[in-house]
């Protein structure tokens, strides 16, 4: 196995609780404009478009992925999705943990299990952490980040660190506009890193992608992509129209 192997850089789309059947034209348009060839790009649309999503991205370099999945495979779990459901659907990827879901009560215990059962699927688990305003405030952020995974994260198997993703959002970032400076980004990049090299080994957790997410535009994507120790960007609102994310993807290049 390679050694420090060179990432590609990596551009997840997570289009939350937003659209309907007419914004698979923006997919289309994404489809069409994209040029993955620098870049990989995975788009997250609700579960009620994704197998349409699948169908307009088939045969293009976008990956398709899922927002959550449960626990477990199937069974009586009224309202669930499981990690197998989504790969039936044609998702290779699926979020664990965002922080939308931890403000509904999920606990970093599930988020590990979710994950698991994602690689047991067959999917890339990106797994979420973040540190709140607060903890920011107190000077607790890299702790808490690094708290969490310790938490959150899967046990792996031989290779399955290179289909792990970690993403670093801090939620007081999240769709507010406001961002931490590159050096705040590194220092918490740097701890991820770090974190991951103690749970997984040197190798291995060098092979993990950590992204970036929390308010990322097309004006900001550049400066942060730059960022040593940022491997790809998680982008929310700036996803949801074909204009906006071509630009973030063009500045991630
Ligand atoms: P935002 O969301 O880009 O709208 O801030 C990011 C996220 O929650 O993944």
């Amino acid at each position: 196995m390679m050694g420090h192997l060179i990432m590609r850089n990596l551009v997840v789309g997570n289009w939350k609780m937003n659209g309907l059947q007419a914004a698979r034209a923006e997919v289309r348009a994404m489809s069409a404009g994209a040029r993955p060839d620098t870049v990989d790009v995975v788009l997250c649309p609700p579960a009620t478009l994704l197998a349409d999503v699948v169908r307009d991205l088939e045969g293009t370099p976008i990956g398709v992925g899922g927002q959550d999945c449960y626990t477990i495979a199937q069974g009586p779990f009224t309202g669930q999705v499981s990690a197998e459901m989504l790969f039936d659907a044609g998702a290779r990827f699926v979020i664990i943990g965002h922080s939308e879901m931890r403000a509904e009560g999920e606990r970093s215990d599930m988020a590990r299990i979710k994950a698991m059962e994602a690689l047991r699927a067959g999917l890339t688990p990106i797994v979420c952490v973040g540190e709140n305003a607060q903890q920011r405030a107190e000077g607790w952020a890299a702790p808490r980040v690094r708290a969490q995974l310790l938490a959150s994260l899967p046990h792996l198997g031989p290779g399955d660190h290179q289909r792990l993703v970690v993403g670093y959002e801090p939620v007081w970032a999240i769709g507010s506009g406001q961002t931490p400076t590159v050096e705040e980004i590194g220092s918490v990049h740097h701890v991820v890193r770090e974190t991951l090299v103690e749970l997984y080994g040197a190798e291995a957790g060098a092979g993990v992608r950590v992204l970036y997410g929390g308010s990322v535009k097309p004006e900001n994507a550049k400066d942060i992509m730059a960022v040593d120790g940022v491997d790809g960007l998680l982008v929310g609102g700036a996803s949801l129209t074909a204009a906006s994310f071509l630009s973030v993807l063009e500045a991630a290049a």
